[in-house]
């Protein structure tokens, strides 16, 4: 396949190398000169050091946020007829993690925000009801403050899928910090990527803890070499362990970075051919953004997003078609009209750290072009 040489990408992997490559290179050395491949020092590090990051007692590195979101479920013990409120706008593991508890997901619509309508989520809850996993998408949060409210007063387990949105906040509540667990993804792409997959889980609870601990390990309890109970193989490689451990100490300059190439957006955008942009880094009240995703909304996304790639600007639609409308996941019954527009109108435009003021200028005045044009 060849490439297409874009003038902006979505996201630029050489670039962020390039810029760490020297931390990254020792990381690895060392590693692999110790034989430290699986659950060594650098892992036990990364997760102290990601634990305080988040404001909790314990986080796990696992192989993927796909893993963290099906294992939290599994270890809070959700199963056959329970059933779990989320959200259709989201990344088809969400759902996935559900279903393959062999529980049923409740799906409930979107608010103008694109975080679950926490409006409808009384209607959603039924006494079948066991869990809620707000998803806190592009890098902002849904309310926790509201969802632990619910919660609480149901008798409701929280799993936040915090996987766009570590570093996020909302009041007092950091993303992946104040429900049972939160659920974290290091895919390459995301705000503290690594290279390849990997996720981890975060939480208070001591007893969770042991319990993924012990799920991701094949039920293997090293210290007495003892199985305790059927597990999978959901590590963390050390070498990745390693290398985000690096990145960590990073991840507050990127935020910052992020959100001022949001605030560059946000002011060459505002009032630009009836775009919806989401809201500007300091305009945002309670919420600290963290601009996992830069969405745009138009009615006109299609050729608009045709004419950004002949510009050579690299773009993402997340999701062309929502979870609920592929026939095969039998979520059909679910009608969501928020979620059904949204899907239709949202264009992800480049967001990344290591993006100069130049590419953000150009992508804004490609985009000026286009509805000058309309
Ligand atoms: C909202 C959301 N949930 C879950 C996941 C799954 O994470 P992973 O790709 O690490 O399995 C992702 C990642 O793409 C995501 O964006």
């Amino acid at each position: 396949m060849i490439a297409m040489a874009y003038k902006v990408r979505f996201v630029n992997y050489p670039e962020h190398y390039k810029r760490i490559w020297g931390e990254v290179r020792g990381a690895i050395d060392e590693c692999l000169s110790k034989g430290d491949l699986i659950a060594r020092k650098q892992l036990d590090d990364f997760e102290a050091n990601l634990a305080k990051f988040v404001g909790v007692k314990h986080a796990l590195g696992l192989n993927s946020g796909t893993d963290a979101l099906l294992l939290s479920l599994k270890a809070a013990g959700i199963g056959k007829g329970d059933e779990v409120v989320t959200v259709s706008h989201t990344f088809v593991a969400t759902i996935m993690s559900i279903v393959f508890n062999s529980a049923t997901p409740k799906l409930v619509d979107i608010g103008e925000d694109m975080e679950m309508d926490l409006s409808k989520l009384d209607d959603a809850i039924t006494r079948k009801t066991r869990a809620i996993i707000p998803v806190h998408l592009n890098g902002r949060m849904t309310d926790m403050r509201a969802v632990n409210k619910i919660a609480k007063e149901r008798d409701l387990v929280v799993v936040e899928d915090a996987a766009q949105a570590l570093g996020a906040r909302v009041g007092s509540c950091n993303s992946g910090g104040t429900g049972l667990t939160g659920c974290f993804s290091f895919y390459p792409a995301k705000i503290l990527g690594c290279a390849g997959d990997g996720g981890a889980l975060t939480t208070n609870d001591d007893a969770i803890a042991r319990d993924i601990k012990l799920l991701r390990d094949h039920g293997f309890k090293r210290d007495t070499n003892e199985l305790v109970m059927y597990g999978f193989n959901s590590r963390l490689d050390n070498i990745q362990a390693a290398m985000l451990d690096i990145k960590l100490k990073h991840l507050p300059d990127w935020i910052r970075r992020r959100r001022g190439i949001a605030a560059m957006y946000d002011k060459g955008l505002r009032g630009c051919g009836g775009l919806k942009l989401p809201p500007g880094p300091d305009n945002s009240g309670d919420y600290l953004d963290v601009f996992q995703n830069y969405v745009i909304r138009s009615e006109k996304r299609d050729k608009l997003n045709a004419f950004l790639k002949e510009k050579g600007v690299e773009t993402l639609v997340s999701w062309p078609k929502p979870n609920h409308l592929h026939p095969a996941l039998g979520l059909t019954r679910f009608k969501l009209p928020m979620t059904e527009k949204t899907s239709q109108t949202v264009i992800s435009l480049p967001m990344y750290p290591e993006m100069s003021d130049d590419e953000v200028k150009y992508v804004v005045d490609v985009l000026k072009e286009f509805f000058e044009k309309e």
